[in-house]
């Protein structure tokens, strides 16, 4: 994540110099903490969230993006960094909801090899979902950029997605991974048209687990502020299998190619930590899920019963209206809202 980090300033290498590292190998995650201490600190990230140990905190509030929907930018920049597909993200992206203002730095993902089902970092009750967003933010009130704000506690705040494969092709996604075969190998990076970032998050911006924790790659600062959304966000099997086939570890020049896959950390021990939720438990009987839909249906039924009537009601009175001849002028007007199109 530090090589993602320093494409922040739009340092154009994609390459930075430092110590080597790897998922699998000599380099591999169990020696990360030789070149990088950090790694071997006592509040890391990933970890394995026991749903039912987390905290419910129903005073958290809902996580607020500020500018995703229109990016003040015409492009982004995409980057293989040799460890992930990286999208650099303008600091006008802004982040409420959190105990201070952060700004985006970056998104990039983790995923499994082709054929395999697992590929996220966190786990909900020990199971690993295909594949994980993280959107990197910094607190943009004490530090001037990301590569500042990774060396103190609570200066960054990385929204986790977890991807789930669904029947249909998410659009928003997409955005970025049809660009994947511009930057299959390290190095290299291509500029994409900017779009709706909003999109590439869950519906419910209120259900999520909130945790301190480090970045998920050396140098493992704990300075992350984790914030897992409960949904995950479908794609379909072709898209993962656009992310898990398509990249290189390896530059383009290199005599001996290795794929870009499984680049995803072992769940790390939870140690003292709170693990807080932002909803309640469900009632005994019911997942989280059921009372959502539960809740749902109800207040659905009770709009469309009001909606009925509320039209019934109002056709009586413009047939009244017209038999006195009076003219409607029906107008439409949207309010203007942040799901409309861009200005
Ligand atoms: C980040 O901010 C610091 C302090 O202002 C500055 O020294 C450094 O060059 C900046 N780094 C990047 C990548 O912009
Ligand atoms: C995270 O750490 C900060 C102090 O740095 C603390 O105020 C906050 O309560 C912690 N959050 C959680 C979820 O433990």
């Amino acid at each position: 994540m530090l090589r993602a980090l320093l494409l922040l300033g739009g340092l154009a290498p994609a390459l930075p110099a430092g110590p080597h590292w790897a998922y699998e190998g000599p380099h591999g995650q169990q020696h990360w903490p030789e070149g990088h201490p950090a790694c071997g600190g006592r509040a890391q990230s990933p970890i394995d969230i026991r749903t039912r140990w987390a905290q419910p905190d129903p005073s958290l509030p809902p996580v607020r993006p500020v500018g995703y929907h229109c990016p003040d930018t015409a492009a982004f920049t995409l980057a293989n960094n040799g460890h992930t597909a990286v999208l650099a993200l303008p600091p006008s992206l802004r982040l409420q909801g959190l105990p201070r203002s952060f700004a985006a730095a970056q998104l990039h993902f983790h995923w499994g090899r082709p054929g395999r089902t697992g590929g996220a970092e966190h786990l909900l009750d020990g199971r690993r979902a295909p594949a994980e967003m993280h959107v990197v933010h910094y607190d943009a009130e004490r530090y001037a950029n990301a590569s500042e704000a990774q060396h103190h506690a609570g200066g960054l705040a990385v929204l986790g997605v977890l991807l789930e494969v669904g029947a249909d092709a998410h659009p928003a996604y997409d955005n970025i991974l049809s660009h994947l075969g511009s930057i299959r190998y390290a190095g290299q990076t291509t500029a994409i048209p900017s779009f709706s970032v909003q999109d590439l998050l869950p519906p419910r911006l209120d259900l999520f687990y909130r945790y301190n924790g480090s970045l998920t790659t050396p140098p493992c600062f704990q300075a992350v502020l984790w914030t897992l959304f409960q949904q995950p966000v479908r794609i379909s099997l072709a898209q993962l299998e656009q992310l898990q086939g398509t990249l290189y570890a390896t530059a383009a020049a290199d005599p001996k190619p290795r794929r870009l896959v499984d680049n995803f950390r072992v769940p790390q021990e939870l140690n003292q930590r709170r693990v807080l939720a932002s909803f309640p438990r469900g009632p005994q009987g019911y997942s989280t899920g059921e009372v959502v839909a539960i809740t749902f249906g109800a207040v659905s039924s009770c709009l469309c019963i009001f909606l009925a009537v509320h039209f019934a009601a109002k056709r009586m009175r413009a047939k009244k209206a017209q038999e006195q001849d009076v003219v409607f002028k029906a107008s439409s007007h949207r309010a203007p809202s942040d799901d409309g199109p861009c200005p």
